[in-house]
């Protein structure tokens, strides 16, 4: 198993400088990792997308620098991508690069942008156009905080958790899609869905015994929070395999762009629109349409497992829309579009596409 994937809060004990970055929305559970003492100091932020910018950076940064920290410091960050990819970001830069940690807080970070090393922000309106590869020291991946993410974001995380398991396995593919459709119907579809807040310290990170699987007695999780777990290490270990493999992208780890050329696009077009559609939603369609250019039959398989386990299938921009925002997206190459294809359900492959063979195909 990747070295740096834990599953209980390792020692801080012997770090002589810590400094914890956290997402406002987990302040509680900062509380609980602060009240172990072992940090010199903490930095609240509020997140969302368009505050993930290079300013924020550099108000870490600043903070940093005004606390004291040296080049021995420890920055642990508490919080979704946004908060880890910033944060990470900061500590790729401030002193030329200083150790970091995280803390995942939501599925999606705990399967995909907690892990790998990505770290960046956005510029001008284009999504993580400046960043750094940079390998966090560890992640420790806390169940509890899980408890109280809003079932939106939940469903966000498990559009990036199937589509791990499609490009690795396609047996622990099938396997989740059984255990998720399963519980699908005890998650919330509404806009007002969110479950109810827990109080974290029914669950303490430095309590003796560490146990991070037991449940939490009022977590409104639709799973249990240690099945969810096994299904997030088993997700996050292949993520952490492939990254460490392939670290700066040149070839294996590819293939976790699977839907996302399409997913770019949808993003796009709904910025454009004002429509608001969170990236795993966009992940989630771009997966059904990546399969549409793959085989007729796998699609509609995967639409059928995506729509059971609550997940959203049907691309609401005609496809036109689609082709002309890749052609301006980063992943726009000369020749055509490249896309990753499922072969089958476990194995991909590259295709670079025109857009009038896209739109033949789609
Ligand atoms: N570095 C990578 O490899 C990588 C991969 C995928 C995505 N990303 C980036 O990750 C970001 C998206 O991250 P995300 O989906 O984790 O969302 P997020 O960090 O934007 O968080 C989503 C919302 O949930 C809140 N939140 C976070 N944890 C919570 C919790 N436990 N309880 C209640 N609320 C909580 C946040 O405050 C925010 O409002 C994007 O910026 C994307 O570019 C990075
Ligand atoms: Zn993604």
């Amino acid at each position: 198993m990747e070295k740096r994937l834990l599953r209980t809060l390792p020692s801080l004990a012997s770090e002589p400088e810590c400094y914890l970055i956290y997402d406002k929305a987990v302040a509680p559970f900062a509380a609980q990792l602060l009240a172990g003492g072992a940090f010199r100091g903490s930095l609240a932020l509020s997140i969302s997308d368009a505050g993930k910018t290079m300013d924020t950076v550099l108000d870490i940064c600043r903070y940093l620098m005004e606390s004291g920290a040296t080049r021995q410091a420890l920055v642990v960050a508490l919080g979704g991508g946004t908060l880890t990819d910033m944060a990470g970001f900061a500590a790729a830069i401030y002193k030329r690069g200083i150790r970091y940690a995280n803390i995942p807080t939501t599925l999606l970070a705990q399967v995909d942008a907690g892990i790998g090393g990505k770290t960046g922000v956005n510029l001008d309106g284009y999504k993580n156009m400046i960043g750094a590869f940079r390998q966090p020291e560890w992640v420790w991946l806390w169940p509890v905080v899980l408890s109280t993410l809003p079932a939106r974001e939940f469903r966000c995380g498990l559009a990036e958790l199937l589509k791990t398991f499609l490009v690795a396995d396609a047996s622990l593919y099938a396997s989740a899609v059984h255990f998720f459709a399963a519980s699908s119907s005890n998650m919330p579809v509404f806009e007002d869905e969110s479950w109810e807040m827990v109080s974290p310290s029914s669950n303490s990170a430095f309590s003796e015994d560490r146990t991070p699987f037991s449940d939490s007695p009022s977590s409104k999780l639709p799973v249990s929070e240690d099945e969810l777990m096994d299904w997030v290490y088993r997700a996050a270990e292949i993520k952490a395999g492939i990254t460490e493999r392939d670290l700066y992208e040149t070839g294996e780890r590819r293939k976790l762009n699977l839907g996302h050329t399409f997913a770019h696009a949808i993003e796009y077009v709904a910025s454009q629109r004002g429509d608001d559609i969170r990236h795993g939603e966009a992940v989630s369609m771009g997966i059904i349409l990546a399969a549409r250019l793959s085989e007729a039959s796998l699609a509609e398989r995967l639409a059928a497992d995506f729509a059971a386990c609550g997940l959203p299938v049907a691309c609401p921009y005609p496809m036109e829309a689609l082709v002309e925002a890749m052609n301006r997206d980063k992943k726009g190459e000369a020749e055509g579009v490249r896309f990753v294809l499922l072969r089958r359900i476990g194995e991909t492959e590259e295709k670079v596409l025109r857009p009038e063979e896209l739109l033949r195909l789609l």
